[in-house]
């Protein structure tokens, strides 16, 4: 491919149509001065849509749900991190080689890096799906000690075993005492948004709440969390460097992470 020829990026999920990395990820491009072109793509047929990122020369994917884990099947190589993880979020495109990488837990680690030390500090982890996994795999990375509570407690238990850590059922939240407490359920986005997994009376405990979903901006989780005068973190920094770090995989430059960020707070606000 010559370089005055556009590049192409895409995000492969079902659905895509309400994914804000089409704006975040385009903005991006455009602010770098690099001639790339950012597709969402709703995937049918996931292994097709993989094939077709060869055939049709597309230098890199963001891959988003239900695809994570499935897409590992159709790759050349999968990453070292994203194959403990087992999701992949990111495809990079080596001359048809594909490669498989994982961001999110990176991004979750920048951006909770941004308002506390994880080093030597207890985490309360709520939720042991997907979502969780990376979450825990970053926090143990960087010295963290994080405890997994799930309403399922063979999940939780599961995920313990796997990743070294204590683990309890949502049920016994009243015994965790931790720096942080971390949301990692869809408890508080829609269509639950209305909803916590934590009962507000017992916040207090936590010097810093957090929660991994953006759309609200501010769940019912953390208006609660700030009300009982806890510290608080939304998954916006989350997603803006889990991209960023997509495009620093891709083109070998830092992308403007102020300016990303900026763009998708105006639009949720915007939404709002
Ligand atoms: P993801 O891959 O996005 O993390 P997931 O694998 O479906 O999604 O995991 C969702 C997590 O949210 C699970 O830990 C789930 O708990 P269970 O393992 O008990 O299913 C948790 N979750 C979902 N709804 C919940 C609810 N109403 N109360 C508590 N936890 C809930």
């Amino acid at each position: 491919m010559s370089s005055s020829e556009i590049k192409i990026f895409a995000v492969f999920g079902n659905p895509v149509a309400h994914s804000l990395s089409p704006l975040m990820h385009q903005a991006a491009f455009n602010r770098m001065g690099l001639k790339a072109q950012y597709v969402p793509f709703c995937v049918k047929d996931l292994r097709k849509a993989v094939e077709g990122i060869r055939g049709l020369g597309i230098q890199g994917v963001s891959v988003t749900l239900p695809f994570k884990t499935e897409v590992m099947n159709f790759l050349d190589e999968v990453e070292e991190d994203a194959r403990r993880i087992g999701a992949v979020n990111t495809i990079r495109n080596n001359q048809g080689r594909l490669t498989g990488s994982n961001t999110d837990w990176i991004g979750f680690v920048l951006s909770l890096k941004e308002g506390l030390e994880i080093r030597g500090k207890q985490f309360a982890v709520v939720g042991a799906g997907g979502a969780a996994r990376g979450i825990v795999y970053g926090l143990k990375k960087e010295g963290g000690h994080p405890v997994i509570l799930n309403r399922t407690l063979s999940k939780a238990k599961a995920l313990g075993k796997e990743f070294g850590c204590p683990f309890l059922p949502l049920s016994e939240k009243e015994k965790v005492e931790a720096d942080c407490l971390i949301n990692t359920t869809s408890l508080g986005m829609a269509p639950n948004k209305g909803r916590s997994p934590f009962p507000k009376k017992l916040l207090k405990k936590f010097p810093w709440v957090v929660d991994i979903i953006y759309t609200p901006l501010k769940t019912k989780l953390l208006r609660e969390a700030e009300e009982a005068g806890c510290r608080t973190m939304s998954g916006l920094g989350m997603f803006v460097h889990q991209g960023a770090e997509q495009i620093k995989t891709w083109t070998g430059q830092e992308p403007p992470r102020a300016y990303m960020k900026k763009v998708v707070l105006t639009k949720l606000k915007e939404n709002d």
